[in-house]
């Protein structure tokens, strides 16, 4: 949604099908590709995953997202520290960054370097993942730690499942749309600049 707020630098870059990217022109979303040496460097994303405004991924080395995953606003994830601790002007240290299918990333999570998260993980909001998180785990906090696992028993609902029927999930995102913006006219939105009220 509104692609020209998402912002390519670099490649490759490569997205699955059924992706959906969410980007506002206040929010924009940015892939980075910077190689930290010849023929390094790509992002990968899966099938079917969810990238929201704000999401910011930069590779100097390999970052690679699987399927299904939903990565929320304001998330950071980048496989590099982009400068080394002691020579601040060399290009730091690098290493791949591996987020397995189904994994749901919360609200402003950073992901460092070397990072790999497994199938059906999620990660708390706010949380700065630095060490490598197991499949079907709940890790959150600064360093973000494990704090349970699934229950082998539940069965986890996927992205995928949207698009299985996928003119209803259209008509659905329509809906939600003109539910969201009811009520927003042009005459509404020029007396709110001239004359501002309480709950505009
Ligand atoms: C991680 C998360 C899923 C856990 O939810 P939950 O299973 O209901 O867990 P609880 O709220 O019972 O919390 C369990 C413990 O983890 C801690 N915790 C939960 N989320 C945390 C977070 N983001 N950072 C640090 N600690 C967290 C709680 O304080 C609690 O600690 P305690 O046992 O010492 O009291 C949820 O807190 C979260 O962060 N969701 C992300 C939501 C989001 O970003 N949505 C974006 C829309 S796509």
């Amino acid at each position: 949604m509104k692609p020209w707020n998402v912002r390519l630098f670099g490649g490759p870059i490569e997205m699955g099908r059924y992706a959906n990217v969410i980007a506002t022109s206040d929010n924009k979303v940015r892939f980075s590709v910077w190689p930290e040496k010849k023929n390094m460097g790509r992002i990968k994303i899966g099938d079917y995953c969810l990238i929201c405004p704000g999401v910011r991924i930069g590779a100097a080395n390999s970052v690679v997202i699987g399927d299904n995953c939903m990565i929320a606003s304001n998330v950071d994830i980048t496989d590099s520290d982009w400068h080394d601790i002691y020579n601040r002007i060399s290009p730091g240290v690098s290493s791949p960054v591996t987020i397995e299918d189904n994994v749901w990333i919360g609200y402003g999570a950073i992901i460092c370097k070397g990072v790999s998260i497994g199938a059906n993980s999620v990660i708390g909001a706010g949380s700065v993942v630095t060490g490598s998180v197991p499949p079907n785990t709940v890790a959150a906090g600064n360093p973000a730690r494990a704090l349970k696992t699934f229950d082998p028993d539940v069965k986890i609902s996927k992205r995928d499942a949207l698009f299985s029927d996928h003119p209803n999930f259209d008509k659905k995102m329509d809906m939600l749309d003109r539910e969201m913006l009811q009520g927003n006219t042009l005459s509404g939105w020029l007396r709110h600049l001239f004359f501002p009220k309480k709950g505009d």
